[in-house]
């Protein structure tokens, strides 16, 4: 069984990662969604919160799983049992950083192995942080997030 494992922040979750998402879910068994702690951030929505928006945005989807993991991506690898990382690319600017993710990963364990998508290029400007700051200052973001999402997005901000 193939079973790749998306990870991310998802601080929140956008219409850029559901269309990673759709479009990984098609070429495994099975896609676990991982919400992961990134040291360098500082994220907005609590872990259950991005978790939760997740679950919403997806509905029951049988071959895809959100999960959050508190530790390192490769540990949490081997604990799904997944060979393979999906990452999305959106511009040039995301490759450094992507690259050295990929190579760190690979020297923990060079069974897995790591796999970019570019992203829709409608999408390739997004970012969770955009949203937030949409949302922060009462834009309209249902063009950005997933379909009954913005609400909960708003609520945060104390915006309707
Ligand atoms: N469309 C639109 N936006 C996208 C996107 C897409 N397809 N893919 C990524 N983005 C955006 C995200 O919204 C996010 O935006 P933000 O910076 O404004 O919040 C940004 O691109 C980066 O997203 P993401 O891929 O989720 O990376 P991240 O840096 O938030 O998360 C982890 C990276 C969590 C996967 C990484 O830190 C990790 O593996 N952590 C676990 C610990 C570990 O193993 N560390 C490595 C060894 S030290």
């Amino acid at each position: 069984m193939k079973i790749f494992v998306y990870p991310g922040s998802f601080d929140p979750v956008t219409r850029g990662h559901m269309d990673i998402i759709d479009r990984a879910s098609r070429i495994c068994d099975k896609l676990i969604i991982a919400v992961l702690v990134n040291n360098a951030k500082n994220p907005q929505f609590s872990m259950e919160e991005r978790v939760a928006l997740l679950r919403q945005a997806l509905g029951e989807r049988p071959n895809i799983e959100v999960r959050s993991f508190s530790g390192l991506l490769i540990d949490f690898m081997h604990v799904c049992g997944a060979t393979t990382i999906i990452k999305g690319l959106r511009a040039v600017s995301d490759f450094e950083y992507e690259l050295q993710m990929a190579l760190l990963n690979k020297q923990m364990d060079p069974d897995i192995e790591t796999m970019f998508m570019m992203t829709a290029i409608q999408w390739s400007y997004l970012s969770s942080s955009v949203v937030r700051e949409l949302a922060r200052n009462g834009a309209p973001i249902d063009p950005y997030v997933p379909d009954g999402t913005a609400e909960a997005i708003y609520a945060k901000y104390g915006k309707k």
